[in-house]
This record gives structure tokens, sequence and C-alpha cells, in this order.
């Protein structure tokens, strides 16, 4: 395991006071862990947005496979880009509405061009991309 430094970090006391609230709130124990989880994702946002950097994001969607030919795009899209896809998972919500979350990997760019062209399928109501990172360059 590597070293663990301590290192101070100066604010003013209603920053500090907001700051502490907000920890509380998201149920962090100290200061410490909220501050790592901080650090980490500015470094997977700073990755995301070096696009030779390798990254992941899951698509998630929301449509009713009865309009339109939806099921059919997603799917001829997702086979057009059969490298970047890592899986995905559908949920039959209801009679009607579909709930299909799609893991892609590859360069930010890819990932967001890929993320667009499913959320944009006519027949989408609702979705969006969670991005993160592969983890093997988060200390
Ligand atoms: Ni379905």
């Amino acid at each position: 395991m590597p070293a663990v430094r301590r290192f101070g970090v100066s604010m003013s006391s209603d920053l500090l006071r907001a700051f502490d609230r907000l920890i509380k709130r998201k149920g962090y124990k100290n200061r410490s862990e909220a501050i790592r989880d901080i650090v980490r994702d500015l470094l997977v946002r700073n990755e995301w947005e070096e696009s030779d950097q390798e990254v992941m994001g899951a698509v998630t969607l929301l449509y009713d496979h009865e309009t339109g030919h939806v099921p059919e795009t997603l799917t001829d899209l997702q086979h057009r880009q059969h490298d970047a896809i890592v899986c995905s998972t559908h949920v039959h919500m209801d009679q009607h509405n579909c709930l299909e979350t799609i893991v892609v990997r590859g360069t930010s760019r890819v990932v967001r061009t890929i993320a667009d062209q499913l959320l944009s399928t006519r027949g989408v109501k609702h979705g969006g991309l969670v991005s993160t990172s592969t983890g093997r360059t988060l200390p």
C-alpha cells in the first residue's frame, strides 16, 4: 500500500462550515474521505478531457419499444460500434417502456460520440451518459 501523506488545507470558516454540512449529509465519516473523493473525481474529469485516454461510460436510455424502430436502431448502432460496446442490460419496465444501459469503452471522443448517437435516437424519451475512468490511471 502506498504511503499516506497528510497536508493542511486553508479556507474560510464559512466555506468549511458549508463543506462540513454537505459531507455530513452525504454520509462521509470525515473530511479526508470527502477530499479524497473530490480529488479522484477531478482526476477522472481531467482524464475525460484528454481524448487519447481510454475511458468508460454507461449510457442509460428510456424508450417505448412500440414507437418507431427504436430497438432496431439502437441494436444497429451497437453492432456498428461493436469494438467499443462492452455490454448492455435491458429491463422491460412495463407494457411499453424499456430501460437500457449500455457500457461503452474507448477514448472519450468515441464514448461521447456513441452516447450522443444513442441518446439522440428518435423515440428515446430520456437518458444520459455517466462517464468514468477505467481505474487504471487512478491511484
Ligand atoms: Ni423492453
